[in-house]
């Protein structure tokens, strides 16, 4: 029984809530490894859109179970809210959702220190206490779940909220937080060592993307979290070993928000186009977000990092009605030719980038299931990815719709037995 990962591998926002909803189907608990309510995965089933913060994408499907490690970082009510929310539209979670009590508490004081440090440093965060939250861990000054759960936790934060009404307004739903957060909080740890036992199929999910994690990504244009595949061993509590197939998705062009480098940014009439055309504003801020042209040595360098053994492709429709398209495949820095992606922040943005150029397939692919009328050209675009990164294409996301997907040989060597499982679940 293979586990399977979804991670991000571009900046962000390529669509994983899609691709984890549509895969959860062939497993059995979706778990999130790291990140907090900076994230926004988009789910539409059948035309009503749904945004997740923190509960993970696979549990619209009845029965799943899903799990909040150790390694996401929770703001009690945003999670709370999240809940409700998804409550009042019919979702129940009580007995499938499971967080950890190791997790750590993004509290009010996370974000009051966010909003200063970020006058001076400017990485363009979501402001939601995310990176404050991963300092005071690393510090071992954070609180977590499983102190919220202990009668002094009020007492802790006191001196520091007394007089402040937004801190003391906190304090007041601690009562609330408790008795709530008592219905999910476990060692989440153990709950998979005896699901693994039990030969359940994990999938994990992965929120922000691979070059915004903090070790690998374009430093210190990053996240605090490390979104990256390594981060799953650490972020939920298993063995490395349970870590069997990663699904890595990229959109068929580039975004990202926030500041940092971005060698294959489009600042002129194209970019605009693919923002128009590809709705590219941020889901929970609404910024808009910066585009360009698919960069394939950061891609590559992605694949990489997380050991990524196949590719969906979301949002190739955007490119469709474009005479030609275009890849990054080589950087300049200094005059040099190269192939890696620099350490240093400053070298990437020192960097132009060598575009190979494509023939536009001018002809839609919107919502497309089967390979049936796909065109040629795009077929060449999608082969030239391949082949520059030497991981296949599994899937194709053709709309945000679960089913508007077309998928290629390679899933099934990722999803072991998951034509088998499609066609009873329909059957
Ligand atoms: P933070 O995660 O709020 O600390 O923000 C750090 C960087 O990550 C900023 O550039 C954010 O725009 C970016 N970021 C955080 N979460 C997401 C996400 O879900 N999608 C895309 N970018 C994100």
């Amino acid at each position: 029984m293979s586990n399977l990962a979804v991670i991000g591998a571009q900046w962000g926002d390529e669509g994983k809530g899609k691709i984890v909803d549509l895969v959860s189907l062939h497993f059995d608990i979706v778990a999130r490894y790291q990140g907090g309510h900076n994230a926004g995965h988009t789910v539409v089933i059948e035309g009503k859109t749904y945004i997740l913060q923190l509960i993970p994408s696979g549990m619209f499907r009845g029965g799943k179970i899903g799990i909040i490690g150790n390694g996401v970082v929770i703001e009690p009510n945003a999670l709370l809210t999240e809940i409700k929310k998804m409550e009042a539209a019919g979702f129940r979670f009580e007995g499938r959702l499971h967080i950890s009590d190791r997790a750590h508490l993004i509290l009010p004081h996370h974000r009051w220190r966010e909003k200063e440090s970020e006058k001076i440093q400017n990485i363009g965060t979501t402001l939601r206490g995310i990176g404050p939250t991963y300092e005071d861990k690393s510090a071992r000054r954070g609180m977590r779940v499983c102190d919220l759960m202990q009668s002094n936790f009020a007492d802790r934060l006191l001196p520091m909220y007394k007089g402040n009404a937004e801190g003391e307004e906190f304090l007041e739903q601690v009562p609330k937080f408790r008795a709530e957060f008592s219905k999910y909080a476990c060692n989440c740890s153990s709950f998979l060592a005896e699901a693994i036992r039990n030969e359940k199929r994990l999938l994990f999910e992965g929120a922000q993307a691979t070059m915004l994690d903090v070790d690998h990504g374009t430093y210190p244009f990053v996240t605090s979290s490390s979104c990256a595949a390594g981060g799953i061993s650490t972020g939920l509590g298993i063995g490395p070993k349970h870590i069997h197939k990663v699904l890595g998705v990229s959109k068929a062009y580039a975004t990202r928000v926030g500041s940092g480098p971005f060698p294959s940014e489009l600042t002129d009439l194209t970019g605009d186009k693919i923002r128009n055309r590809g709705k590219e504003f941020g889901s929970i801020t609404g910024r808009p977000r910066r585009c360009g042209w698919l960069d394939l040595v950061a891609l590559k360098y992605a694949t990489q990092i997380s050991g990524m053994d196949a590719l969906c492709i979301t949002k190739l429709d955007i490119l469709d009605e474009f005479d030609e398209i275009a890849a990054g495949v080589e950087y300049d820095l200094d005059g040099e030719k190269i192939h890696e992606f620099p350490a240093s922040y400053e070298a990437v943005e020192r960097c132009s980038v060598h575009l190979r150029k494509f023939p536009g397939w001018k002809s839609n692919t919107y919502g497309l299931k089967k390979l049936d009328n796909f065109p040629l050209n795009a077929r060449k675009y999608l082969d030239f990815i391949e082949d520059y990164l030497q991981v296949p294409v599994a899937m194709l996301s053709t709309s945000p719709e679960r089913d508007d997907t077309i998928f290629f040989p390679a899933f099934d060597t990722i999803c072991e037995n998951s034509t088998q499982r499609t066609q009873s679940a329909q059957s």
